[in-house]
């Protein structure tokens, strides 16, 4: 007989994964069990020093049934999502292992698994969780389980944002067009060390507004009600993926910065043709496109772009030789609390620089003071990772949250 510890001590893995931000969105769902999208789609991932989630996932003969902690508190593990990532990972192990993959653990296939996710970043700062979330659990089931390659379609049955977060750097998502959905994945179009002196800053809007309507939700509708969106998919999507993949290519900020803002423009003007309308953008939304134009137009050309998913938040890409001059003239629109003065700008540190009176006059905008609550400054980084590090498991030898 076995020595009783070795027969009941967990496999733990843990593991981290990124956010990403669309740069063409993705809105609208041809089919909504499988979350087959209507167009393809284009983000950045975003790094991982500022923006995680972190997954440990283990695996024990003597659990009695899956569960799993989100951020501190159990949640039911019968989310029709979640049981789609946990069976779609269990029956590719179970292939696999009947392929004859030697690699697969096929000792934990028959065990319940206990999961632990917790994010870097406040769910309220609206950054898309649920992608990095969904990204974390598969690969962490994947590594249990011994199953590697592609698994971006597997993320996607949990959101369909998420299968791009199984990437670093730049990241496409082709929606395919096959009914079973297999050839709707994510694949990488240039890795994070393509372009180095590219910058996210994360704007975090401090205007709460009602409970705006969530993603799921809101593409269901604007597909059903929508005809900009419908036009959209079809006829500006597949040539706008073309240009942008090009623009990153050759790292071509203007063409890929007009191509953001026109398409983040899009995407909420989609919204507004829905019926009934969806708003995502607020007064301090509007605000940071006026003066991200202003900016621009001052000095003739597009040196910084707009984004805005499903939510008032601004996403800001620059590159590194503008960053700290925009910083400065964001502060000056919208002047921070004294009391995060010094914690507005979190991630990257950034020098502050003087601003020309030329650049001041050509802002013409109302001061919102404290608009903005903080901000995230980031860049281009790499896909999922494991942590070798036992000291980082979320759940301790009892398989419960630490
Ligand atoms: C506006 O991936 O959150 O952020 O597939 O229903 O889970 P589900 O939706 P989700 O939608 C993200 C929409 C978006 C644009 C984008 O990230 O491409």
């Amino acid at each position: 007989t076995m020595p009783k510890d070795t027969v009941v001590k967990p496999v733990n893995v843990t593991c981290t994964a990124p956010v990403n931000i669309a740069v063409v969105k993705y809105w609208g769902k041809r089919n909504e069990g499988l979350i087959l999208p209507i167009n393809s789609s284009l983000s950045v991932t975003l790094h991982q020093d500022q923006l995680k989630t972190t997954t440990t996932v283990a695996s024990c003969r003597s659990f009695q049934e899956d569960r799993i902690w989100l951020n501190g508190k159990e949640e039911d593990i019968n989310h029709p999502r979640l049981q789609s990532c946990l069976r779609e990972i269990r029956r590719l192990a179970r292939k696999r292992r009947n392929d004859g993959d030697s690699s697969v653990d096929v000792g934990c296939l028959s065990h319940k698994v206990h999961i632990c996710s917790v994010n870097n970043f406040p769910t309220a700062a609206g950054l898309a969780s649920s992608a990095a979330g969904f990204a974390c659990l598969v690969y962490t089931l994947a590594k249990v389980y011994g199953v590697d390659g592609e698994l971006s379609g597997i993320a996607r049955q949990g959101s369909g944002s998420a299968c791009r977060s199984m990437y670093g750097g730049f990241v496409q998502w082709i929606m395919g067009e096959r009914e079973d959905g297999k050839d709707s994945v994510a694949q990488q179009v240039e890795p994070e060390s393509h372009w180095p002196d590219l910058r996210v800053l994360v704007l975090v809007v401090s205007i709460a507004e009602r409970k705006p309507v969530g993603s799921t939700a809101g593409m269901q509708t604007s597909v059903e009600t929508s005809s900009l969106l419908k036009h959209r998919a079809e006829s500006v999507v597949p040539d706008r993926m073309k240009q942008m993949i090009e623009a990153v290519h050759k790292k071509d900020f203007a063409t890929f910065a007009e191509l953001t803002m026109r398409d983040s423009n899009q995407f909420h003007a989609t919204c507004l043709d829905t019926f009934p309308p969806i708003f995502y953008l607020n007064t301090v939304s509007r605000h940071v496109i006026s003066l991200v134009h202003q900016y621009n137009r001052h000095y003739g050309e597009a040196r910084v772009a707009y984004t805005f998913d499903a939510g008032p938040n601004a996403v800001i890409y620059t590159l590194q030789q503008h960053v700290a001059e925009f910083l400065q003239v964001v502060r000056l629109v919208f002047p921070p609390d004294n009391n995060n003065g010094k914690t507005f700008l979190t991630g990257l540190q950034v020098e502050p620089v003087e601003i020309s009176e030329e650049l001041k006059n050509a802002i013409c905008l109302e001061p919102m003071p404290k608009g903005i609550s903080y901000i995230i400054s980031t860049q281009a980084g790499p896909g999922p990772r494991v942590l070798e590090d036992p000291g980082q498991h979320l759940l301790g030898p009892d398989g419960l949250p630490k």
